[in-house]
């Protein structure tokens, strides 16, 4: 698992192993944008201000994932121990 820091509440919400971070964020109460959840329609793109994102969408690029600046957070993971994003 890693922990999420949402930047605008300043809120940390940990995302256990086999979660996503969609899940773990609407459980918190948040209202975030999906539509697919599966990674291909680019609807949950989430920009992503520290951190290193574990891309697994089908919609950025190769460079677009080295970059590391945005994610899709329904089906995305961490390798870092804090993601922080622009939420
Ligand atoms: Fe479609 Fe995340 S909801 S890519």
């Amino acid at each position: 698992g890693f922990v999420v820091a949402l930047a605008r509440s300043g809120r940390r919400i940990v995302v256990p192993p086999g979660t996503s971070i969609l899940e773990v964020l609407r459980a918190a109460g948040l209202r975030v944008q999906a539509a697919c959840e599966q990674g291909v329609c680019g609807t949950c793109e989430t920009q992503v201000l520290e951190g290193t994102p574990d891309h697994r969408d089908m919609i950025l690029s190769d460079d677009e994932k080295a970059g590391g600046r945005s994610m899709m957070i329904c089906c995305s993971g961490s390798r870092s121990e804090v993601l922080v994003l622009d939420l």
